[in-house]
Parts: C-alpha cells; structure tokens; sequence
C-alpha cells in the first residue's frame, strides 16, 4: 500500500454501492429471470457497470467488444453510455446463454446497439477488423485472457479502453490454496499486464477488481 492509500474494507465498498445508482427495474427483472433460468449471477457489480459507463462516455466510445455476454447484463449497461448509433458485439460460447441474452435484448431500450455473436472468442475475435473499436471488455474464461489481450490490442483503437474483469480472482487472489482453477492464469494475467508497453492500466478495486487500460 503506498503511503497515501486509505486502508479500506467492506463498510466502504458497501458505502460506495449505496451510493451509486443501482439497477433499474429492467435489470433487475433480467437478473432475476437469468437466475430462474439458471444462469448464475457472475455479472459485474453495479457500481462496476457504473463506472465502465462513465469511462464509455468520457472516451466517446461507439464501438464496443464483449468477450463473454453471459445474460447481457453488462452488454446492455455498456450500450446505455453509447451515442445513438453505437454497437456492442458481445461474444459468448455457451448457445442457452447467448439465447436468453437474445431475448432480453431485443426487450431493452439498447435492443439495435447490441449484436451477440455466437461461440469462442478465439475463434471470433479474428474476424473483427483492426482499429473497429474504441473500447474492448474482457470478462470470459482466464486462461484465454492473454490472446483476448492480444486480439483486443488489435481491434482497438489507438487512445481507446481496455477493460479486463475479475483481477481479484473471485476474491481469492491471495488464497494459498484456492478452490477455483482460474485463479491461477488470473494471477499470470495480473502479472503480464504492467508490462504490456501497448497500454497504461491500473487495478480499480471495484466489484471483482477491474482491469482498466488506455492504449498507447
Ligand atoms: C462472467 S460471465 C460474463 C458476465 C457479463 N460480462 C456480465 O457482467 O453481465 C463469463 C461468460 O463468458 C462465457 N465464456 C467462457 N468462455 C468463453 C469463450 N472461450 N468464448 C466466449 N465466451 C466464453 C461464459 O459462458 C460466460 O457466460
């Protein structure tokens, strides 16, 4: 911690998402639908969409990619800070979730800013055309994170976002034995990305801890 950190706990991030304007009544009838349907809730916190809308703004983006749409939480939040004529391509894998995002799309107020396509991103973030985006969000599978970097780096323009979920690994970053398989390739991304000379980026200890990058 340097010297100027405020030591902070979990009253303050309770305090900054009570303080933060949460979801509205389309969200929140989302998030429950997706949890009837058995999607599990691994969306991004509130106060997080919150902030990425406020970076979305502050870089003009139009043109956003999505690597992992899951029920289109995030893919909605991040289309509501775009201008008119704005798209978000939001990739997912697994086809029930792609369906249901489908479906709560095309019932929101983004309904023609958000194209969801269909299967692994490795596979589908090829064919998306360099310089095409001002702003990529990675929040997927870890082990692939340093080829959706990659890709990214490539599809976004110079001066654009680059932002990167789940830096606190599921919140078992400093686990001597963590249960989840992914903290490992989460701890080699946190490592790799200071030294990606491609970016400047800094952890935002908001949600899951949030990855957020300007490209050089
Ligand atoms: C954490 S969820 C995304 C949450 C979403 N961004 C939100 O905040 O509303 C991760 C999603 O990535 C998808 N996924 C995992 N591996 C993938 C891959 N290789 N290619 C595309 N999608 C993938 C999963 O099926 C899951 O729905």
């Amino acid at each position: 911690m340097s010297d100027q950190s405020t030591p902070v706990g979990a009253e303050h991030f309770r305090y900054i998402a009570a303080h933060t304007a949460g979801d509205d009544l389309f969200l929140a009838d989302l998030k429950r639908a997706a949890t009837a349907g058995g999607i599990p809730g691994i969306w991004v916190a509130p106060e997080q969409a919150s902030l990425m809308q406020i970076l979305l703004r502050l870089c003009r983006a139009r043109e956003v990619v999505e690597v992992g749409t899951l029920a289109g939480y995030s893919a909605i939040a991040m289309a509501r800070a775009l201008p008119e004529g704005g798209r978000v391509r939001t990739i997912e894998l697994d086809p029930q979730r792609a369906d249901f995002a489908e479906r709560w799309i095309a019932r929101s107020d983004v309904a023609g800013r958000i194209e969801v396509m269909r299967g692994p991103a490795a596979e589908v973030l090829p064919r998306l055309d360099a310089d095409s985006a001002d702003a990529a969000f990675l929040d997927a599978d870890k082990a692939g994170y340093p080829l959706y970097l990659a890709e990214c780096l490539r599809i976004v323009r110079r001066g654009g976002l680059v932002l990167v979920d789940n830096a606190f690994a599921f919140g078992q970053l400093f686990d001597e034995h963590p249960t989840d398989r992914e903290v490992a390739p989460m701890r080699e991304f946190n490592e790799r990305m200071p030294r990606e000379t491609a970016l400047q980026s800094v952890i935002v200890p908001l949600g899951d801890g949030l990855w957020v990058g300007v490209k050089r």
